[in-house]
Parts: structure tokens; C-alpha cells; sequence
């Protein structure tokens, strides 16, 4: 019968079979999935495995600290840390279009990626033959046909890797959904943040800036995303919620009045959403009490933002993400 221990178990020894004494490297996105499959083939091949992880400077307040020192405290896995932030955002600048972000942001991540797995081949030799991928079941399913949502937004997940692979796969979840990858991750011990954490897109909150993408407008949207986070959080409310994008609009302002002036602000754009597998959502119907502390703390606590607003629409027409 179907048990996390079980499942542990017997892909711990698919790995070790299939790996022998070769060596591995996983790219970990700061996502549930990459962090379970790095977690297995960790238990299953200990230090020869290497992880990497490109910091492109468009993560969540806390995100990359979670996998620089939860993670590696959790595994002990060997982690290379790619500092990338300067190069995404020279990348990214002056620019506005959606598409164009989401294809910048691939393209300088695999890049970045391939560097980095170069580097890790010059110092461990040609016996690094495989790379992990944190595939589900689902995705499996679907490659086969597409999803919906692929033909209107390119959806290049960062966890995603190079075309011009001459790697062997090591996919351990291939044949598990989500809810029983987070419990494979729970039993192996990984941070609750990490378990737990919602959808997020891998070109981060580089598409939750309507506007030009800049180290100022990223700093700003991080405090405010994690205030939304911290009181939804606070209000128990994680597991009705399929995600809650938190988007700034970054070339609009509008007329406040804060402590004893004028100001002229930007919005921030509250996008709680409730869903089943992002095909369709519908607007999570939060109550009052929270949606006024989060505002409140967000016009009080981030600079340059005078006004909160609530996105009522649902999947269809409206898009999960802004852009
Ligand atoms: P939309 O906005 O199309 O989003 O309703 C559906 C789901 O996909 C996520 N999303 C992305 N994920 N790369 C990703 O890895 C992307 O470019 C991307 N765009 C959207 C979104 O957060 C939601 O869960």
C-alpha cells in the first residue's frame, strides 16, 4: 500500500542503482518540487550530488535564505549560490512587455544555469552524467498534450532546464501528485515554508510589476507581498487559498492623503484566488477583518503606496497572474 516511507524507500534505491558512483546535479528554484526531488536523491547519493541555485533577485522576502540555510541545514545537501541579481535586472531594463520579461528571464537563466553547471563539471570531472528534475505526475500527463494556459502565456518555468541537454534523468516524482510530494518532503524533514509554499511563477515577481522591472519597484513589492502573506498566514487561511499574487502597478498613480500631506502613489493589487489546478480560479471571497489589515499595514509600511486594491475577477476572463 501507498506510504510516504515506502516511496522514499524504493526510489532511494532506483536512484543509488541508477546513479552507481557517477554524480548528479539539480537545479532548485526555491519550489516545492525541486527541493523534494534534490531532498530524495540527497538521502539516496549523499555528496555526489550537487545543487545549484540562480538568485535572479526576483524571489519573495525570505525565499532565498530558506533554501541557502533551511534547506541545506534540513539535507546537508552541497549547494552552489549564483548571485545573478545585477545581470537580470541590466537584463530587464526598460523593459514593460510581459512576454518580453518572461523570455528575458529564461534566456538568462539558462545561461546562468549552464555557467554554473560548466563550472561545477571543470571541478568534478566527466563523472557528472545526470540531472535531477522535480517532474509530477501531472506534468508528465500534460506534456503530451499542452495546457490551455501554455498558449497564452509562455510559461518558462525556472526550474526548467537547458534543451541542449546530454544528461540522464533523475525524475523521482514522476509518478506522485503534489499533495503526496509535500508529504514525501514533510517526512524527509524539509521546512514547513518549503512544504507548504504556494504556486509561485518561476519569472517571480518580475511579472507582478506592471511596468518596468527595478531594484526599487522589487524591494517595495517584496514588503508589501510579505505583509499579504504574513496576515493571510496569521488568519489561517493558506489552505483555502490556491495563491494570492500581490501585484504593483507600478506606472499608475493615484491622489492619497497620508499623516498631515498629499502624496501620489502607486497601488498595490490584492489577487487572492481559489482553484483546483490554475485552469480556472475563482476570487476567494476573504473576509473583511483581514483584507482591512492588509491594507492598513501595507499603506502604513511600504513606501510610495497609497492605495490597496482587491481583484474581483475570476479565471476566466482574467488571468491568475497580472501578466
Ligand atoms: P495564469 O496567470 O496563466 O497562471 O492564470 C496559471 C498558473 O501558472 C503560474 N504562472 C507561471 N508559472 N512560469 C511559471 O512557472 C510562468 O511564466 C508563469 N506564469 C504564470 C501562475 O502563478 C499560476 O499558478
Amino acid at each position: 500500500s501507498w506510504t510516504t516511507g515506502n516511496v522514499i524507500e524504493e526510489q532511494v534505491a532506483a536512484i543509488r542503482e541508477q546513479v552507481g558512483d557517477k554524480r548528479a546535479i539539480c537545479g532548485l528554484s526555491g519550489g516545492v518540487d525541486s527541493a523534494v526531488a534534490a531532498a530524495l536523491v540527497q538521502k539516496a547519493i549523499g555528496s555526489q550530488l550537487t545543487c545549484v541555485y540562480v538568485d535572479h533577485g526576483l524571489m519573495r522576502k525570505g525565499e532565498t535564505e530558506q533554501v541557502e540555510k533551511d534547506f541545506v541545514a534540513a539535507t546537508g545537501v552541497q549547494l552552489k549560490v549564483v548571485d545573478a541579481e545585477e545581470r537580470f535586472l541590466t537584463a530587464l531594463k526598460g523593459v514593460s512587455d510581459p512576454e518580453e520579461k518572461r523570455k528575458i528571464i529564461g534566456r538568462e537563466f539558462i545561461r546562468v544555469f549552464e555557467q554554473a553547471q560548466a563550472e561545477i563539471i571543470a571541478d568534478e570531472g566527466p563523472a557528472v552524467e545526470f540531472l535531477v528534475q522535480g517532474t509530477l505526475y501531472p506534468d508528465v500527463v500534460e506534456s503530451g498534450g499542452g495546457t490551455g494556459t501554455a498558449n497564452i502565456k509562455s510559461h518558462h518555468n525556472v526550474g526548467g532546464l537547458p534543451e541542449d541537454l546530454e544528461f540522464q534523468l533523475i525524475e523521482p516524482l514522476r509518478k506522485l501528485f503534489k499533495d503526496e510530494v509535500r508529504m514525501v518532503g514533510q517526512e524527509l524533514g524539509l521546512p514547513e515554508e518549503i512544504v507548504q509554499r504556494q504556486p509561485f511563477p518561476g519569472p517571480g515577481l518580475g511579472i507582478r510589476i506592471v511596468g518596468e522591472v527595478t531594484k526599487e519597484r522589487l524591494d517595495l513589492l517584496r514588503e508589501a507581498d510579505a505583509i499579504a502573506r504574513e496576515e493571510l498566514t496569521a488568519a489561517g487561511l493558506d489552505r483555502d487559498i490556491w495563491q494570492c499574487p500581490v501585484v504593483l502597478l507600478a506606472d499608475v498613480r493615484s491622489v492619497g492623503v497620508q499623516g498631515d500631506g498629499r502624496t501620489y502613489g502607486h497601488p498595490i493589487v490584492l489577487r487572492p484566488v481559489s482553484s483546483e489546478d490554475a485552469m480556472t480560479a475563482d476570487w476567494s471571497r476573504l473576509p473583511y477583518d483581514v483584507l482591512a489589515k492588509i491594507s492598513t499595514r501595507i499603506t502604513n509600511e511600504v513606501k510610495d503606496v497609497n492605495r490597496v486594491v482587491l481583484d474581483v475577477t475570476s479565471k476566466p476572463p482574467g488571468t491568475i497572474e497580472w501578466e
